[in-house]
């Protein structure tokens, strides 16, 4: 879809747009950030594009058109060959156009295309010397880029030595990947900063920033490689000889990360439908990547077509972006919602004037906590700039001052809790009511009875208000010492279902202490992370004695989250040893207890050895049909580990099984590409069938998952 051209009606009208567009394009190229969304950019863009061809004796020396980085200028590091940008379409039908206009240049057809992913990140070049890495140079204004050398370390993909000892420049795109993201932002919170706006700011503001606190982790992909002065002349006539699908095999050899293990490789096609074909696979990908593309790059493969189309001052006539759909966008807030969740967490979140964000509608957006809406100088009333991106939660990036009318209203931060006028406790970033987990009882308990956790069958939202209101409970733990009497004295409740209840929760006390974990709330764990810990420690009495040492021996817990969790435990002691009174397992079937040896400990961590999955490690994709039909993707998981083997939700070269259903999408293809086995999921089935029996007897009413004597002997 082609987005119009801003239409500019007179010399003041372009005078304000190439200001706009020049501060806009200053400070993407500095921070990441700017106030106008891509695409207003590119709209504002091809309006002064066509201001211009119509005024051509009006064009402002400040024009961003026809200049790499719209005119911003950073950096001094000269570039041995220019850092181009590339030109744009929006379309099929402009792409065809631009296609046919190569081969009208070059006099024939283009040999191949190379279609690949266009990063939304931030260009480098990397200089490495005898295959060392030695420079680390950004694009500033394509002739001159900084010395970002300083970051080498931080970027993953980029080693710090080839497999080979030659000298070359690689040139490619600095990201942060979904998860890196992630954990760049709950470092930088950590620290008291603003969480990030978007991955590529993170990634920009980061490889330029030199003295910050801590580090954080982000990935390369090469798109390109070329010889630098001292190249020696073999190599460098290979290099300008080599068609671009070579050049990147080539990089990909010296261990540098380029996107051929990723889900969209790049790929050689040859005529523009092929083209169009592969574009449209890639868009279909977006939302699955772990990174951000905003578009396709797509090159004229062989070197000497290349060489005949040429290039302009800004963009080589030979490659062309094919831009999709902006997933950042300015809409308006028009008011925040204060929510308590489970654990008694109160958090803004922001409602939006809706608006179409990468194919859905975006109404709310995160907006992490009361200091950054500060921060942030956030108002009610204000355009916002939206970010949202394949799975990252819709958040808020900043207000756009200038659009500002003076209407807008200051946001009211409560003063008691919203949910039960309680105190708030304002001490840590994060708000929280003084009733922590006692302040949204029904959440917590709901929560408690979930599938994934206690299971417990019968126990929806509306009952548990029943019983909360009713006085009956006021935590997990009443639900144990429940009477027949009580819960048939409740409105709607009949002998039937009050002993279906009952029962469901007589099964609950056999749960395996992952879930009961899972089921108490601790901040900082979800469900996978309850499992890890339950199997690590084998049972409650084990966990509640860890420190923060001990804590932190689990895989995947570090010196930020091993206090947090402490604590909770800590906080909930009195509620174990009510579950424990009440007969709750507190027990993790097949797991070994840590020894005192920190070494021999890891030992505690590996699953039922001698299960079927022993030492495998198992991704779970697409539905699951057979036996295994019933099971949310967490039961398949406990499946897996109760197995011996480790269950991970992305396919990588250390997968050694993918256990592919139905509508398997992006995980299945990356899964052949590295030649992992791949099993149907009644195939798989199959390899666990000791295990299903097990689980169906837990579902028929015995004993908890793998009830077997461990289990009993925690009740
Ligand atoms: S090729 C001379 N390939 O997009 C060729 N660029 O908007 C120039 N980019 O400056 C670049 N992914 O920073 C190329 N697969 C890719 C790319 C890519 C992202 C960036 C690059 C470029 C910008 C232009």
């Amino acid at each position: 879809m082609t987005t119009p051209a801003a239409v500019l009606v007179d010399a003041a009208a372009y005078a304000v747009a190439v200001e706009t567009a020049t501060k806009a394009a200053a400070a993407y190229y500095a921070t990441g950030e700017s106030a106008l969304d891509d695409d207003a950019y590119d709209r504002l863009a091809r309006g002064i594009a066509a201001y211009e061809a119509a005024h051509p004796d009006e064009i402002s020396a400040d024009s961003p058109s026809g200049k790499v980085a719209g005119g911003a200028v950073v950096g001094d590091v000269p570039h041995t060959v220019p850092m181009l940008s590339l030109d744009n379409v929006f379309g099929g039908d402009e792409f065809t156009v631009w296609a046919a206009s190569v081969e009208r240049r070059i006099g024939r057809p283009v040999e191949r295309w190379s279609v690949e992913p266009k990063l939304d990140g931030l260009a480098v070049a990397a200089r490495y010397e005898e295959g060392r890495l030695a420079r680390l140079i950004t694009r500033g204004d394509g002739l001159a880029g900084e010395d970002v050398s300083h970051a080498i370390g931080m970027i993953m993909g980029l080693p710090d030595r080839l497999t080979e000892p030659v000298t070359l420049e690689v040139r490619g795109e600095v990201l942060m990947t979904t998860d890196q993201f992630e954990q760049a932002n709950t470092l930088r919170t950590s620290h008291g900063g603003t969480p990030f706006a978007n991955p590529r700011s993170a990634a920009a503001g980061s490889v330029r920033a030199k003295d910050r606190p801590y580090q954080v982790e982000m990935t390369f992909f090469a798109y390109a490689a070329l010889p630098i002065s001292d190249t020696g002349a073999d190599l460098a006539a290979s290099l300008a000889a080599l068609p671009h699908g070579e050049v990147l095999t080539y990089v990909a050899g010296l261990g540098v990360h380029t996107t051929a293990g990723t889900t969209v490789p790049p790929r050689t096609v040859t005529d523009a439908e092929a083209v169009r074909v592969r574009v449209e696979e890639i868009a279909a990908l977006r939302a699955e990547l772990p990174f951000g593309i905003d578009g396709i790059v797509i090159k004229a493969d062989a070197a000497a077509d290349q060489l005949a189309a040429g290039s302009g001052s800004r963009a080589p006539r030979w490659a062309i972006a094919w831009k999709l759909p902006a997933v950042e966008k300015v809409t308006r807030l028009l008011d925040v919602e204060w929510n308590v969740g489970r654990t008694g967490t109160i958090a803004p979140r922001a409602v939006l004037e809706p608006v179409e964000i990468d194919g859905s509608t975006v109404a709310y957006a995160t907006l992490h906590n009361p200091n950054d809406i500060t921060r942030r100088d956030l108002r009610i009333g204000d355009h916002v700039m939206v970010y949202k991106a394949g799975d990252i939660i819709p958040r808020v990036e900043a207000p756009v001052a200038h659009l500002r009318t003076g209407d807008e209203k200051a946001i009211v931060f409560p003063e008691v809790c919203p949910q039960c006028g309680s105190e708030i406790d304002t001490s840590e970033q994060r708000w929280r009511c003084v009733r922590g987990r006692n302040c949204h009882v029904v959440a917590s308990i709901s929560y408690a009875a979930g599938r994934d956790q206690f299971d417990i069958e019968g126990l929806g939202a509306t009952r548990v208000v029943q019983l909360v209101d009713s006085g009956l409970i006021a935590d997990i733990g009443d639900l144990f010492t429940l009477t027949r009497e009580q819960i048939l004295g409740l409105d709607r409740m009949g002998e039937t279902s009050t002993d279906n209840l009952l029962a469901a929760i007589e099964r609950a006390k056999g749960q395996p202490l992952s879930r009961v974990l899972a089921a108490l709330g601790v901040r900082g764990t979800g469900r996978s992370m309850s499992r890890r810990i339950a199997r690590h420690f084998a049972s409650m009495e084990l966990l509640c004695a860890a420190d923060e040492a001990a804590m932190q021996r689990v895989d995947g817990i570090g010196v930020e989250k091993a206090p947090t969790i402490v604590a909770e435990l800590a906080e909930l002691a009195g509620l174990v040893e009510k579950l424990r009174a009440a007969g709750v397992n507190m027990i993790e079937p097949g797991a070994t207890p840590p020894s005192d040896d920190p070494a021999a400990s890891e030992d505690g961590e590996v699953a039922a050895p001698g299960g079927p999955l022993d030492g495998m490690t198992v991704v779970v994709t697409g539905a699951m049909t057979g036996p295994l039909e019933k099971l949310s993707r967490n039961q398949v998981n406990e499946l897996i580990e109760r197995a011996g083997g480790k269950s991970s939700s992305s396919v990588s070269k250390r997968t050694s099984l993918l256990v592919a259903g139905e509508n398997a999408g992006s995980k299945r293809e990356k899964a052949e590409q590295l030649g992992t086995r791949i099993a149907s999921p009644d195939e798989f089935a199959e390899l666990i069938a000791e295990l299903l029996d097990d689980s169906d007897s837990a579902a028929d009413g015995a004993d908890g998952a793998g009830g077997d004597s461990a289990a009993a002997a925690g009740r």
